[in-house]
C-alpha cells in the first residue's frame, strides 16, 4: 500500500516538473507583447498613452491638423486681424519694414508672429515658456536664448505677467541692437504706471504711449528707443 502510494506520489512530481518545464518553455520562447511599438521614438517617457495598453502613439502630424483647426477658428482670425493692424500703425510709424528683426517675447499662441509674418516681415522669432510649434519656440523670456543685440524690435503684451519684470525687460533690451526698438503692451493705464514700466529700461529712452485696442481689448502701448 505505501509502495503503492510513493510510486503515485513520484509519477506525480514527475508530470509537474515536466508541465513547469514546458511552461517555462512556452513562455521563454512566447515573444512578450510590449505596449511599446518597436518604432517609438527615443523618448517614449514622453508620451502620455490614454492606457497601458494604447500603443497608438500620439503623432506630431495631429499638431498640424490641431493648428489648422486652432487657426480657422473665429476667435484666431479676429485676434490675428487685430495684431496685424497693430502692427500697420507700428510700420505707419516707419518702426517696422519687411526686413526688420522681431523677437515677440511671451508670444502665447503666436497670434503676433503670424500677424508679422502675413504683413510680409520675412524675420520673425516667436518665443515663449511652453513652445506652439511652429510660431513659437520654447524660451524663458527671462534668459533669452539668445545673443546680445540681435533683433531689431522685440514686442511683448505680456510684461504684466513676467515673474521679475526688471529682468525681462533687461533681456528684451539685451536682444535689441543700439537704436532699436522696444514695443510693451499692456492693460489700459495712466502716466504713473507708464512711468513705472519705463523705469525698468535702462538702456532705452522714452518714446511715447498710446491707448489702444489690441484683440478687443483696452491696452497702451509703450514705445522705447534702445540707447546707440
Ligand atoms: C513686404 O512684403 C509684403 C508681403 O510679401 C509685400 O506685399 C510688400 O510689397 C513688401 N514690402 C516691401 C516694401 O517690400
Amino acid at each position: 500500500m505505501e509502495r503503492h502510494v510513493r510510486l503515485f506520489l513520484n509519477k506525480l512530481s514527475f508530470a509537474s516538473i515536466a508541465i513547469a518545464t514546458l511552461t517555462f518553455i512556452f513562455l521563454f520562447l512566447q515573444t512578450p507583447q510590449t505596449c511599446v511599438p518597436p518604432n517609438s521614438p527615443s523618448k517614449p517617457h514622453l508620451k502620455f498613452p490614454k492606457s497601458s495598453c494604447d500603443s497608438t502613439p500620439r503623432e506630431l502630424v495631429s499638431i498640424d491638423k490641431k493648428n489648422k483647426r486652432l487657426w480657422s477658428t473665429n476667435d484666431w482670425q479676429k485676434k490675428l486681424s487685430s495684431f496685424i493692424q497693430f502692427f500697420h500703425a507700428i510700420r505707419d510709424l516707419g518702426l517696422l519694414h519687411n526686413h526688420t528683426k522681431v523677437i515677440c517675447v511671451s508670444a502665447g499662441a503666436g497670434h503676433e508672429v503670424m500677424a508679422l509674418s502675413r504683413m510680409g516681415v520675412l524675420d520673425v522669432t516667436g518665443v515663449e515658456l511652453v513652445d506652439s510649434p511652429p510660431l513659437v519656440s520654447r524660451a524663458d523670456p527671462h534668459n533669452l536664448p539668445f545673443f546680445d543685440h540681435v533683433f531689431d524690435l522685440a514686442f511683448t503684451a505680456h510684461l504684466a505677467e513676467a515673474l521679475f519684470p526688471s529682468r525681462f525687460v533687461s533681456e528684451m533690451e539685451r536682444a535689441v541692437r543700439p537704436d532699436g526698438v522696444c514695443v510693451i503692451v499692456v492693460e489700459e493705464c495712466g502716466d504713473d504706471e507708464v512711468r513705472d514700466i519705463v523705469g525698468l529700461f535702462m538702456k532705452s529712452q522714452f518714446v511715447d504711449s498710446i491707448n489702444v485696442t489690441l484683440t478687443g481689448l483696452k491696452m497702451t502701448r509703450i514705445l522705447m528707443k534702445r540707447n546707440s
